[in-house]
């Protein structure tokens, strides 16, 4: 599996350098049917009172910042990340207080917060034991930590498609592209378990049922691996026109979505 996924230079500084990679794939769930506001869905779990210390590890763009700024959350959140093009996007979407870190190893005394979420970011980190320790560091004892990754299976369809592509154009193995397949929602309950008393993991599927083709083209090139591998321009060509294929005969390109949110206390 590519090591770029959990290298702190390769995703502060190109991947994730500013959100418009992030944006392209959280663009595609407007086909989502039924819709999952995967931020809300996760945030539910946790049965916040409203009044907690939040820290947001791998905050990204904001999400769940903006999420919590719409449920007129009353406690103190702070949002961290890698990034500080991350950050800059969060700003727009959020005012809770914002800063550059790594989740390895936290700026924050013990029990500084009531509530830590690490939402699709543990797969990028590359000790995610020391990083699943500090969570459990700075939070108060009874609080409690979401982590929100991928099943195995999410995005299926897709995989499977671009998969093809790439192994018939230049041999790669498409598992190197899915940086989830290292915490996933499968995998990843035994490793907070080292930490956690109580580890529960809850499942939500969907559909994408996408009728755009540039949809899946925009979410397929923000991955960058795929654009920047070797013959990357006739991967993009050939990934354009198998998808255009299907939505003609089929009307919509359908493609599973399986994300899993632990919740840990
Ligand atoms: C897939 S994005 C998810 C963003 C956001 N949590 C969400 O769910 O929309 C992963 C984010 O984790 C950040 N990240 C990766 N490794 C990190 C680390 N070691 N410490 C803090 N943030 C990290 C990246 O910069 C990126 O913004």
């Amino acid at each position: 599996m590519s090591d770029r996924l959990v290298d702190p230079h390769y995703l502060s500084g190109v991947q994730y350098a500013s959100d418009s990679n992030l944006s392209a794939r959280q663009a595609i769930y407007r086909f989502q049917q039924p819709l999952i506001r995967s931020s809300a869905w996760a945030l539910d779990l946790a049965q916040l009172d409203g009044e907690e210390r939040i820290l947001d590890a791998g905050c990204g763009n904001g999400l769940h910042l903006a999420e919590l700024g719409r449920r007129g959350h009353r406690g103190a959140v702070c949002g961290m990340d890698l990034s500080n093009g991350m950050l800059t996007a969060a700003r727009v979407r959020s005012a809770a207080a914002l800063l550059v870190g790594d989740a390895q190893s936290l700026p924050f005394l013990d029990a500084s917060f009531d509530c830590v979420l690490a939402m699709h970011m543990l797969y990028h980190v590359p000790d995610r034991d020391a990083a699943i320790a500090e969570f459990r560091r700075v939070l108060r004892p009874g609080g409690v930590a979401l982590a929100l990754t991928n099943s195995r299976r999410h995005l299926a369809e897709l995989n499977e498609m671009v998969g093809s592509v790439l192994y018939e154009i230049n041999g790669t193995d498409p598992a190197s592209l899915r940086a989830y397949l290292r915490f996933s929602s499968e995998s990843g309950e035994t490793e907070l378990r080292r930490h956690f008393a109580t580890v529960v993991r809850n499942d939500v599927e969907s559909t994408l049922v996408v009728t755009d083709a540039e949809a899946i083209v925009a979410y397929v090139a923000s991955m960058g691996s795929v654009a920047r591998a070797q013959s990357g321009r006739r991967i993009m060509q050939e990934v354009e026109r198998r998808t255009r294929a299907v939505i003609d005969r089929e009307g919509a390109f359908r493609i599973r979505t399986e994300v899993g949110c632990f919740v840990c206390r």
